[in-house]
């Protein structure tokens, strides 16, 4: 009888406690909410090699939380988010403040809005699965003999900054004849690199092809070399690059082999969806995620090595890492230093002035990468370009234009080919300049240079124009200890003799380029 009391107890309390809950949900205005937790699968879009780009998603709700996973088509990611009602957010959970993906419950359907798509997620089914690639032990670390190649930073074009997923075989050739007829393959611009969107699918062999947009790689080759130019080419170590195309994952050795055969000269490797399969491997184990990364980077560094041919190999692993401390160890000529850079002042500074500290790393053969040039695109104003062109000068950067070459104005061409900033850039003494002196916005930096001369910039990234009042040239802590002979690199003019107290007006987000001597 107790009993039966006792569950009549319980029972009124479950109506009463859910008539409250209802009232304050409906007073808050969140309304009853279905629950996150399934299955679904979609497709954002295809791909120029045709192939659909898959997503699956597995969620488990609870509360307002929810966790669960991303797949794609051959790699996957832990994903953790949020629920307001019938409103979700998803991130990857070790990046809470980004948010990957957006959107609500309709009905059965998830519609979200993930990389700037709508993307419509129906309940999964057992086709929509997708194969995890199988795990392929990469080789032990071993010593790597230095390629021979890039003795001063690597000097090109690439396609990604300004074309993305647009470049094909015609452009190419066209920035090739813009890099002979502009001037610039004489300045020193001598790759042309292909970025991420060339590839196609795999044949029967598992070699892989170039998508309609290349129709012939070998004869792409052959017409950049007839320019007295060099090809590059970008893949990643993980199944997928960063525009979701076929990556190397298991092919190295196959892939190396065709770059080989195409006859291309440089290789950018970018990390992209490793990055998942590294947390798959070893999850909550960065140590072991590193290791793996590492050797993903000697496998394919080995399997180009096989091939004969010399190729340049470009990083770009966002500096995870420290990639500068083991960088020449898996066989790099550069290595990315930052997340990418984009076509405007405060990214492209910030990105810039976080070199400080990394000049040791650099030298010959082996560079500091802080991504490709944005000279001469988006809004940067002519002060922004020059700014840009005398930091990456400064820091021995890998010069690798991304505008478009075939439309560029003589404005940008003569920064571009400014040959005493060029021979900042290429000294052969191979010395990355760093800061010497910050004062707010205004930043002096120095590199020496082969001749016992020293490249020192002032920049100013403030917003207004600075004069130079109360600001030394910190020319003895830069081993000059008596007046020196000065030339100001853009305005390319001598300045006679100047000492430590020299003054000068900076403008706004630019910058002053001198070169001292003795
Ligand atoms: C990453 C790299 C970029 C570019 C894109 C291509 O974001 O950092 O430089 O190669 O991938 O998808």
């Amino acid at each position: 009888m107790k009993r039966i009391q006792e569950y009549r107890n319980v029972y009124r309390f479950a109506i009463v406690y859910g008539a409250v809950l209802t009232l304050v949900l409906a007073a808050s205005g969140f309304g009853w909410s279905q629950s996150f937790t399934g299955k679904w699968a979609g497709s954002q879009r295809t791909l120029a090699n045709g192939e659909q780009e898959r997503t699956l998603i597995q969620l488990t709700q609870s509360g307002d939380r929810v966790t669960g996973t991303l797949k794609t088509f051959g790699y996957q990611n832990p994903l953790s988010g949020t629920v307001t009602g019938n409103h979700i957010q998803l991130m990857a959970p070790w990046n809470p403040k980004e948010i990957l993906a957006a959107g609500e419950l309709a009905g059965s359907d998830l519609h979200l809005v993930w990389d700037h798509r709508q993307i419509v997620m129906k309940p999964a089914t057992a086709a929509d699965e997708i194969p995890m690639p199988a795990y392929i032990p990469p080789p032990a670390l071993k010593k790597i003999p230095y390629n021979g190649l890039a003795k001063t930073p690597p000097m090109g074009w690439n396609s990604w900054n300004l074309f993305a997923e647009k470049i094909d075989d015609a452009t190419v050739r066209k920035i090739a004849d813009a890099m002979v007829s502009s001037g610039m393959r004489d300045a020193g611009y001598i790759y042309v690199n292909i970025d991420d969107t060339w590839e196609g699918t795999r044949d029967a062999k598992g070699n892989l092809l170039p998508n309609h947009k290349f129709p012939n790689m070998k004869a792409l080759a052959d017409y950049v070399h007839s320019k007295g130019l060099k090809l590059g080419i970008y893949s990643s170590p993980g199944p997928q690059t960063c525009a979701r195309f076929e990556g190397s994952l298991g092919h190295e050795e196959r892939d190396a082999q065709t770059y080989a055969d195409w006859g291309i000269d440089y290789l950018k490797y970018d990390l992209c969806s490793y990055g998942g399969v590294m947390r798959q491997l070893a999850p909550n184990d960065a140590a072991a995620q590193n290791r793996l990364m590492r050797e993903a980077y000697e496998k394919m560094h080995q399997a180009v090595v096989k091939t004969g041919r010399p190729m340049v190999y470009s990083l770009c692993q966002y500096g995870d890492d420290s990639v500068w401390d083991w960088g020449p160890s898996v066989g790099a000529n550069l290595w990315r230093t930052t997340g990418d850079i984009s076509a405007n002042f405060d990214r492209m500074s910030l990105i810039g002035r976080s070199q400080a500290g990394l000049a040791k790393f650099a030298g010959p053969g082996h560079w500091n990468d802080p991504d490709m040039l944005e000279v001469g695109n988006g809004r940067l104003t002519h002060d922004e370009n020059v700014t840009h062109m005398t930091l990456w000068a400064m820091l021995a950067a890998p010069l690798i234009a991304g505008n478009n070459l075939a439309q560029m104005t003589p404005e940008i061409g003569a920064i571009l080919m400014n040959k005493d900033v060029i021979a900042i850039d290429q000294d052969a003494l191979g010395k990355q300049g760093d800061r010497v002196y910050a004062e707010g916005p205004v930043e002096i930096w120095a590199k020496p240079l082969k001749d016992g001369a020293m490249a020192v910039a002032i920049f100013n990234f403030g917003e207004t124009a600075s004069e130079m009042r109360g600001i030394r040239l910190h020319l003895k802590e830069m081993g000059f200890p008596k007046p020196v002979k000065a030339r100001d690199v853009w305005a390319g003019k001598d300045l006679g003799t100047i000492a430590d107290d020299w003054k000068t007006t900076v403008p706004r987000h630019g910058v002053v380029l001198l070169v001292v001597k003795k």
